[in-house]
């Protein structure tokens, strides 16, 4: 009885029909950014180590940062600084009390924390290029 109960529940795995809130979607992205930008700090010491050793350095770093795929990987690196100080600054706003905690409220500032990322992205990709 008890097996066959299990065995009726409904179950979906289908990755088509599962839609997450954007609040769930902000959250995720804020943790795999911190991620992105922890990664990101080891590169930028180790390309600002190389300019910094000598002048042969520096042209050395700046000869690296002329390939399209290095800008690329910049470009990655600084939308998700982008998006995780959006993300952070939406958090601190909410610990300090700043913004209210409720639904409509935190899928509000998830929005505009995307908006201000895409404009901040953008503004990243004319930097680089
Ligand atoms: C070197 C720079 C940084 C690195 C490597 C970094 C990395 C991380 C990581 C790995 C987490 C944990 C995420 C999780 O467990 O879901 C985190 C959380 C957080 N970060 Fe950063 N972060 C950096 C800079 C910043 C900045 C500049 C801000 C300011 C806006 C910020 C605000 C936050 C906040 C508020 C949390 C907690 C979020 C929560 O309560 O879920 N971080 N960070």
């Amino acid at each position: 009885m008890g097996l066959n109960v299990k065995k009726q529940r409904p179950v979906n795995l289908d990755l088509q029909t599962i839609q997450f809130p954007v609040t769930a979607i902000a959250s995720i992205l804020h943790r795999v950014s911190g991620v992105i930008t922890f990664v990101a700090v080891g590169i930028l010491l180790w390309l600002l180590g190389i300019s910094l050793y000598s002048q042969e350095g520096f042209l050395q770093a700046a000869a690296i940062m002329n390939s399209f795929f290095v800008k690329f990987i910049f470009w990655g690196i600084l939308t998700a600084l982008a998006y995780h100080i959006c993300g952070g600054i939406r958090h601190l706003l909410m610990d300090f009390g700043c913004i209210e905690e409720n639904l409509a409220t935190g899928i509000r500032s998830a929005q505009v924390a995307f908006v201000l990322t895409v404009v901040l992205s953008i503004l990243a990709g004319v930097l680089l290029w």
